[in-house]
């Protein structure tokens, strides 16, 4: 199945970005109709998964999710038993129709990966792609930074030209909160209405958009500010990017950013 080596090929290059330590991170991403009829056994019900929340909004969708626990390192090696395809069979169950090999199951942020598909769809049609990594810098910049939407939007777009051209609405910021449940995934959902990507503090981020390519230059271009952020904060700074410079690329670039924090 091309779509699982393209997915795999993602998996692995977060790895080597240092990016998904151990089984730091996870995916979820809708498979388009092609991609369903490709599969050789689209209604046969291996297991199924029950979640305590209303997923009727995906109903009939089938989505790659990685299993809980897996290592990245190994996604290559195996991905049938690190690796699951899951279709959303009724409001609080999904049907796993591939993988999960060993017994595995999906990701313990589903909760929030699904309540983030909801949430992006109501904005774009063509999402499908949900990706979570421990991306080093960013978890630097929430151990000194003040934990606000604008101060980390504002701050990212101020390192680096092309930040402000790849996430005009900038970025959402939660605080600490305790992973792998409900509420996480309910706070992370209401930023999702507003943004793309969302920073759990102290812990990672989450990117969302419609092409395994699209989210990780998301992925990558975030992390970059972050890593610029974390090389110069303590710096003597003679020159930076100022509000009318970036003003200016949006302007050339025909870009709508964010109001409010710029201008
Ligand atoms: P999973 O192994 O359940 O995917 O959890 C990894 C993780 O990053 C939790 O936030
Ligand atoms: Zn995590």
């Amino acid at each position: 199945m091309q779509f699982i080596n393209e997915v795999v090929d993602i998996l692995d290059l977060l790895y080597q970005h240092g990016w998904d330590e151990r089984n730091g991170g996870n995916l979820s991403y809708i498979l388009t109709s092609e991609e369903v009829k490709s599969l050789e056994n689209q209604n046969q019900i291996i297991r199924t998964f029950t979640y305590d929340f209303d997923m009727s909004e995906l109903i009939g969708k089938y989505f790659v999710i990685t299993g809980t626990g897996t290592y990245f390192k190994n996604m290559k090696k195996a991905p049938e038993v690190n690796l699951g395809i899951v279709k959303v069979v009724d409001k609080n169950n999904l049907g796993l129709v591939w993988g999960y090999k060993d017994g595995g199951r999906p990701t313990s942020e589903t909760p929030t990966h699904l309540r983030c598909h909801i949430e992006r769809l109501k904005k774009d049609q063509k999402h499908r792609l949900v990706i979570h990594c421990h991306t080093t810098n960013i978890i630097c910049m929430t151990h000194i930074c003040p934990l606000e939407s604008d101060y980390f939007t504002e701050k990212l777009w101020k390192m680096q030209t092309e930040s402000i051209v790849v996430f005009p609405e900038g970025v959402g910021v939660l605080p600490w909160m305790l992973c792998g449940g409900n509420e996480i995934g309910i706070e992370t959902a209401k930023l999702m209405k507003e943004y793309r990507s969302v920073i759990w503090a102290q812990h990672g981020l989450f990117c969302t958009g419609t092409s395994l390519d699209e989210v990780f230059g998301l992925i990558e271009t975030i992390e970059k500010a972050a890593e610029i952020y974390m090389k110069i904060c303590d710096k003597k700074i003679l020159q930076s990017i100022s509000n009318d410079n970036l003003k200016e690329i949006t302007k050339a670039f025909n870009i709508k950013y964010r109001n409010g924090i710029i201008d």
